[in-house]
């Protein structure tokens, strides 16, 4: 996407289509948009079609305006944006997504006005950023398998008026933040076969070879991560001959001026068909998205360098599929992960929490002061919060409380659930220290957060079921079915 800009007023841009933000304030329809740029005949008539159409400004509603040979722009499109009262920036992002959606194949340039911080309880430099984010994430599409491919593509912005340093700001923070979104998202909706865990560590190298004054990338196949001890995450490795990657990036900063160390941790399984434990044809359907958590991780590191956090940063993913064969892992298995808790996998299904225990040992083994993981973990926790809403659950309050803020800023939902330490005999085994599923089918998100829990040692940490939001089952406001690289921008927002 290109921002371009134009000291024209939006009656003298020659473009595809105006945009006219719009916003309900009690009864009445007001403009965040100003229109004097218009002959006051067009104005006139716009407000009529407006009153024609019963168009009320709701959050993500169109009104298209077609315009004659005598104007520069081909037609004028108004936005609502919702309720006044209840506006928050998140309205913006998703209504301005929303449009780019619906323009898809049809426009390719677009000209609008940054309101100014008088007409919108927002800095300029975070309208810019959120409109900016809306028109690119929601014009997104994976369509590389497909043989015909949209002619037009939403291409440029062009922004009338203003031409402020924090505007400019606000959109180069966009495209970092939509460029490691939109990796996350292109790594979520390859298929299985294509996306697996070579492909992911090949491109984890390459992301530290563009920048290795700060990056390195070490990757562990079998042979390495049998001599780490890494047991669990081979135990579920083992139903293929294709090797496991254990991938991990690391972030040096020029200066540490802090002592601190983030981990990031990402499940990464390729594709999970349950293992032994099969799932049935329905709940597989889209388990490529299984490996959301890692490409968050590669998203991210994909920026970083970019984004320069003053602190040291570790990616962490373990990589495999859960597959089925004669090798596999069967229940009652037990297998020792590599801080040397032994696991009985009780359940081939409960597959992400077993390599976690050894992505989430070596962020303690390399001494992360933080750790923050991603999974697509349980499908209860979709049950919880339904598919818009991330589980969140820690064991530190003030990490918790840092993470919901850097999520609420980017419009990421997240809700926490309680770490409820009585629940943690559920996950008692007869035969080991722990089993890998609970006693009960309640709770599930819970326990599976207390299973991970055994791994971390005390670090402060938090754990983001992004079962629901990971992986869209229908289009939404910012982008179309599949991957939705959800999280990704939560962590740049912590790392900024
Ligand atoms: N990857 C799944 C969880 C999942 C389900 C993610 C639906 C996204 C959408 C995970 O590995 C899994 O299978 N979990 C089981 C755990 C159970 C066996 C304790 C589940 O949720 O059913
Ligand atoms: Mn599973
Ligand atoms: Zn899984």
């Amino acid at each position: 996407m290109q921002f371009e800009f134009s000291a024209n007023p939006l009656g003298k841009i020659s473009t595809d289509a105006v945009l006219i933000l719009a916003r309900q304030s009690k009864k009445e329809i007001k403009f965040l948009t100003d229109l004097t740029s218009f002959n006051e005949k067009l104005r006139k008539a716009l407000l009529k079609a407006i009153e024609t159409a019963g168009f009320k400004a709701k959050r993500g509603e169109t009104l298209n305006f077609y315009l004659g040979e005598d104007f520069l722009a081909k037609s004028i499109i108004v936005l609502g944006l919702g309720q006044e009262q209840e506006f928050i920036a998140d309205d913006l992002r998703q209504a301005v997504g929303s449009l780019a959606g619906k323009v898809r194949g049809k426009i390719s340039s677009i000209a609008l006005q940054i309101p100014s911080e008088k007409e919108i309880t927002l800095l300029q430099k975070d309208t810019a950023q959120v409109i900016a984010e809306g028109s690119i994430l929601g014009s997104y599409e994976f369509n590389k398998y497909k043989t015909e491919k949209s002619e037009k593509n939403l291409s440029t912005i062009i922004i009338s008026g203003v031409n402020s340093t924090s505007v400019k700001e606000g959109i180069e923070k966009a495209k970092i933040y939509c460029e490691a979104t939109i990796l996350a998202r292109d790594l979520v909706n390859e298929q299985a076969a294509v996306a697996t865990p070579t492909y992911l560590s090949d491109l984890a190298l390459s992301i530290a070879k563009k920048d290795p004054k700060h990056l390195t990338c070490k990757v562990f196949g079998k042979k390495e991560a049998e001599k780490l001890g890494m047991e669990a995450f081979l135990g579920i490795a083992r139903a293929v001959d294709a090797e496991p990657k254990f991938i991990v990036l690391e972030y040096t900063p020029d200066k540490m001026s802090k002592k601190e160390k983030l981990a990031l941790v990402g499940k990464g399984i390729t594709f999970d068909s349950g293992g032994i434990n099969v799932k049935t044809g329905d709940g597989m359907i889209d388990m490529k998205c299984d490996m959301s958590g890692a490409a968050i991780v590669l998203g991210v590191f994909s920026v970083i360098s970019k984004i320069n956090p003053s602190f040291p940063v570790l990616g962490i993913v373990a990589a495999t599929p859960n597959l089925i064969s004669g090798t596999s892992l069967v229940p009652g298995d037990v297998v020792k992960a590599m801080n040397g808790k032994t696991i009985e996998v009780l359940n081939t299904d409960a597959e992400g929490r077993v390599t976690m225990a050894d992505s989430l040992s070596y962020a303690v083994k390399e001494k992360a002061t933080k750790i923050l993981d991603f999974a697509t973990l349980t499908g209860a926790c979709m049950v919880a919060l339904g598919t818009d809403i991330t589980g969140l659950l820690s064991n530190n309050k003030d990490l918790a409380e840092e993470i919901k803020k850097a999520a609420s800023a980017a419009g990421e939902k997240m809700w926490e659930l309680p770490l409820e330490k009585d629940y943690k005999e559920l996950n008692k085994s007869e035969v080991a220290d722990i089993a890998n599923i609970p006693n009960t089918r309640y709770g599930g998100t819970i326990t599976a957060a207390l299973f991970l829990e055994e791994f971390v040692d005390n670090t402060p940490w938090v754990h983001l079921d992004i079962a629901g939001p990971a992986f869209l089952a229908k289009p939404n406001e910012l982008g179309p079915k599949g991957g939705t690289g959800h999280g990704v921008r939560t962590v740049l927002n912590l790392l900024s």
